[in-house]
């Protein structure tokens, strides 16, 4: 099935495991039932703001103070960071695509159950400083959520160089109590140190302050683990070369204006992509595609 514009009233699609409507601050959304979970996105950013098992609690945080509002990114579910990450002078943080409004090319309800969209990025003001390029996100429903983002250099003779990153925000119970795995031996990046090169020595992250790390070339899944909510959380990639971990604990909590000073505690950052010197360069033509597996499981 192909569709084009949402319209303002709810229309679910024929099998009605999708339904357009307007969701916060009146901006187009949709909404995602399958016989094993539930998911909401938001066609600004193409930003996958909620994903629920049908026997757990939400998967993503998303924070209560959000703004909601074309030309602001929104803070919680998946923002999507592309074509540049971080901070670029003159321009604003962790690129455009989180602030532009994406068409919806394809709804895709499979015969398993699963749905797919896949979202184009439309040209925009800010593309036209780039080489011609395209970039689609299919996101799928199912057990599990799995998201793609798919970049495809359209210039004849010329390179494109980029920079992607899922900036995923996982609900938790209390950060104090998580753990991450599968960083130890990690080279990372300390944006809290002034970028200073460490080595990951724990293979049982935790958090107790202001964290914020570039792990470079790490390829593997990441898990967290939340005892208090009883949930292991497998984050499993593909053409990733970068984990980016982010909390922003209590002083920088209270500069954001769309975070409330205490929801520090209920969210961890565990982003996926490729930053820093893992940026990619695409030659003419040339397509890369950043998947990313979202799961979890109740622990026994
Ligand atoms: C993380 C960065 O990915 O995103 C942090 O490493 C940044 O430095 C955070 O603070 C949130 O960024 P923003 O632009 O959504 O407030």
């Amino acid at each position: 099935m192909t569709t084009s514009k949402p319209g303002s009233a709810a229309k679910p699609d024929a099998l009605g495991r999708v339904t357009f409507l307007d969701g916060q601050g009146e901006l187009p959304m949709l909404e995602i039932s399958t016989p094993w979970s539930t998911a909401e996105i938001y066609l600004l950013g193409a930003h996958v703001t909620q994903f629920k098992k049908k026997d757990e609690p939400p998967l993503l945080f998303l924070g209560q103070c959000s703004r909601f509002a074309e030309g602001h990114p929104i803070r919680g579910g998946i923002p999507v960071v592309f074509p540049w990450f971080g901070p670029r002078e003159g321009l604003g943080q962790h690129g455009f695509a989180r602030v532009t409004t994406w068409e919806i090319k394809e709804v895709i309800p499979a015969p398993d159950g699963s749905v797919s969209v896949r979202f184009r990025l439309p040209g925009c003001p800010e593309t036209t400083a780039f080489s011609p390029f395209t970039a689609d996100y299919v996101v799928t429903v199912n057990q599990s959520l799995t998201l793609q983002l798919i970049i495809t250099n359209e210039a004849k003779d010329a390179e494109f160089t980029f920079e992607n990153c899922l900036h995923t925000y996982f609900e938790v119970a209390d950060v104090t109590a998580i753990s991450i795995h599968g960083l130890k031996g990690a080279t990372y990046l300390d944006k809290v140190a002034s970028f200073m090169e460490k080595t990951e020595t724990s293979d049982a992250l935790r958090i107790a302050s202001e964290v914020d790390r570039i792990y470079l070339n790490t390829t593997g899944t990441v898990e967290v683990l939340d005892p208090r909510i009883g949930r292991r959380i497998r984050v499993e990639k593909q053409c990733s070369a970068s984990t980016v971990v982010w909390n922003p604990w209590i002083a920088k909590s209270r500069q954001m204006s769309d975070f409330g000073d205490e929801e520090y505690e209920h969210m961890i950052c565990v982003e996926s992509g490729n930053v820093a010197s893992n940026g990619i360069s695409l030659p003419s033509g040339g397509s890369s595609t950043l998947t990313v597996k979202l799961s979890s499981e109740t622990l026994k």
